[in-house]
């Protein structure tokens, strides 16, 4: 029986499920576009109790969050049964863009508000200065529009920044890249979002399956969707990881869970201000990325798994 645990999102009083559900899967990117397999995956979610369903602008142009909104919708889901995160891409953060996307957003995902409204990366073309989207996010969050104000792949001075810019309220959350594969969310952010009360939410907890070493070297090697430019399968590093995933996988054995289940345990266990959010393409994926709450590896193991983490030597320079 798989036991849910909550936290709250920030210090906003919102109650969200330890682990929630990334909806970038409902894209090309990754392959999930048949509307019904997206719908039976965010049930299984919600029966559950998964309540925290992250999605973004840009995932499938839109098509992720119309899957939600309608899912939702047909699904007969109370509004306040769900905590919907949305992102707004780099591109679209000059003030009156701010406005239009997330209108947009909340057409798409059939709902009045979001509950947590993240920048999805900050601007780099556009020399957009910080204040002006952050005050058009605080704009709208008065107004209702949305609810919490979260930031992703910000550095942390820019995101010191970004809050200086709020007058009447703050973010909330922080959204990163961390899994056992890739640490560098532990030099600055974690112990930001500790000190801070902020959720950090942990993107690619599973590395994209990379730590599940259910590819082999041959395999990783040939994907083509998302993961065929991800460095983490480069032979380079993969080699390393499946050695990872070789501990993981005895883990498993030992505490009769699944390589998912430990990866993501582990990923609780490290602070309690990490909240994972796996993506899944199936509704068995859900289930059994929930079942990696309601238990804790032993100290020892997760500290064995720790240091055979930190000698990884992940290189991004592939070519
Ligand atoms: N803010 C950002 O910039 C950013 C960036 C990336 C992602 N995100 C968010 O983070 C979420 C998750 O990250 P991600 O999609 O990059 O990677 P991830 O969650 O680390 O990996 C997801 C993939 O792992 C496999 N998987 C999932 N559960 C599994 C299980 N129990 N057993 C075996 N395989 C399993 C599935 O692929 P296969 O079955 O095909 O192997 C799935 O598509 C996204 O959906 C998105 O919401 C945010």
């Amino acid at each position: 029986m798989t036991k849910i645990e909550y936290t709250e999102l920030g210090s906003t009083g919102i109650r969200i499920s330890r682990i929630g559900l990334g909806a970038w899967q409902f894209s090309q990117s990754w392959g999930v576009t048949d509307y019904e397999k997206a719908k039976a995956i965010i049930a299984r979610a919600l029966d559950l109790g998964i309540n925290l369903v992250d999605t973004a602008i840009v995932y499938g142009r839109g098509l992720s969050e119309e899957f939600i909104g309608r899912a939702l919708r047909e699904l007969g889901v109370k509004r306040d049964d769900v905590v919907i995160a949305t992102k707004i891409p780099g591109e679209m953060l000059s003030y009156d863009d701010v406005f239009k996307a997330t209108r947009r957003s909340l057409r798409r995902l059939q709902t009045s508000y979001v509950d947590l409204m993240q920048v999805h990366w900050p601007p780099c073309w556009n020399n957009i200065p910080t204040c002006e989207y952050m005050r058009a996010l605080e704009r709208l969050q008065a107004k209702g529009l949305i609810g919490a104000i979260g930031l992703s792949d910000f550095p942390v001075e820019l995101i010191e920044s970004a809050r200086a810019c709020l007058a009447r309220s703050d973010i909330e959350a922080i959204q990163v890249r961390f899994n056992i594969a890739e640490l560098e969310a532990e030099k600055e952010h974690i112990p930001y979002a500790e000190e801070n009360d902020l959720t950090l939410l942990a993107w690619s907890p599973l590395a994209k399956g990379a730590v599940l070493g259910k590819y082999t070297l041959e395999e990783a090697a040939k994907l083509s969707d998302v993961r065929a430019n991800d460095p983490l399968f480069h032979p380079e590093n993969y080699a390393q990881i499946l050695e990872l995933a070789g501990e993981i996988k005895k883990l498993a054995e030992k505490y009769e869970k699944t390589p998912a289940q430990i990866a993501l345990n582990w990923l609780l266990a490290y602070s309690d201000t990490i909240v994972p959010i796996p993506g899944a393409k199936t509704p068995e994926q859900v289930e059994d990325n929930a079942g990696a709450m309601g238990w804790r590896l032993e100290q020892e193991d997760w500290l064995n798994l720790y240091e055979k983490a930190r000698k990884l030597r992940i290189t991004r320079v592939t070519f």
